[in-house]
């Protein structure tokens, strides 16, 4: 099966999943389209996908992993309706479509982030989860980049790992978890993972400077307006598409043994051109 295949099917359950949540008939009904106007507005679903792979590679049916993957993709779009708060990176676009406190004002956004975390920790594996989001995890690292002046490279390095990384290994374990893997291949997923949260945060600070609205989805030249300072200001462009380009080599490299990396090699691949 193509890439294109795969990720197509990969996407098309993750999807279906989701549109499942948050449907019931209920008094508070507002809480509900705000949390679908996010979840549902088209993001690339890296995460889960990496989950779904693994568990594939893990020996599963990768249908048994999805609610391990959503539940991660719960807590990534409750990260980004908060992220995007006037308090925080005071942005209004996001996946092509205004923001969430755009259209349901900042109450709402606030509480449909909230109403999002506890889904996800209905999950067996909750414990990865947990530490992958939390105040060691995904928001020590958003407070690391809005609340201190993080200005060097090794400091940044930690501030990406924890505010993306930590997403993006979790979703990779989840997968292992889901699927069991043998310990020696589970360590080789995680550099792989590890790898491939570097390399995407530091594409995204590339592209929130020379990327196209159109596609980003996001509005361009917002860090630098948001007085944040990312790779490219510390290394600069080449030296940020070198490191990409690099982190996709140790990813493929991690990997390189097992008999069915096709996938796993082609999203890594993709990472360096990436526009959206
Ligand atoms: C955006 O993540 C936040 C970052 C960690 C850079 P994605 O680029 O995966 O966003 P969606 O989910 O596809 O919109
Ligand atoms: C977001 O980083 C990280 C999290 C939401 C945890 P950014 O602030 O760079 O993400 P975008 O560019 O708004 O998607
Ligand atoms: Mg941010
Ligand atoms: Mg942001
Ligand atoms: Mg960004």
């Amino acid at each position: 099966m193509s890439y294109e295949t795969q990720y197509a099917a990969y996407q098309q359950g993750i999807e279906d999943y989701l549109a499942g949540l948050f449907t019931a008939e209920t008094p508070y009904k507002k809480l509900y389209e705000a949390i679908r106007y996010s979840l549902l507005a088209g993001g690339k679903r890296i995460r889960p996908v990496l989950t779904l792979e693994f568990a594939r590679l893990g020996g599963i049916d990768w249908h048994l992993a999805l609610p391990y993957g959503c539940a991660l993709e719960l807590v990534h779009n409750y990260s980004l309706i908060h992220d995007d708060l006037p308090c925080m990176d005071n942005d209004d676009l996001r996946r092509g479509k205004p923001t969430n406190h755009k259209v349901y004002g900042e109450t709402l956004a606030v509480l449909a982030g909230d109403a999002m975390q506890p889904e996800a920790f209905r999950l067996e594996a909750v414990r990865t989860l947990a530490r992958a989001c939390g105040a060691d995890g995904m928001v020590g690292g958003q407070v690391l980049d809005t609340v201190y002046d993080v200005r060097d490279a090794a400091g940044l390095t930690v501030l990406n790992r924890l505010k993306t990384g930590v997403m993006i290994s979790a979703a990779a374990e989840l997968g292992c978890i889901a699927s069991e893997m043998p310990a020696t291949m589970r360590a080789q997923a995680l550099v792989y993972a590890d790898a491939i949260g570097r390399g995407f945060q530091i594409r995204d600070d590339m592209l929130d400077v020379e990327g196209d609205q159109a596609v980003f989805g996001k509005p361009i030249g917002s860090d630098v307006q948001e007085g944040k300072v990312t790779f490219v200001d510390v290394i600069g462009m080449d030296a940020c598409r070198q490191e990409v380009a690099a982190c996709t080599e140790t990813a493929k490299a991690a990997v390189a043994g097992w008999p069915d990396h096709g996938f796993l090699w082609e999203l890594a691949d993709r990472m360096v051109g990436r526009r959206k």
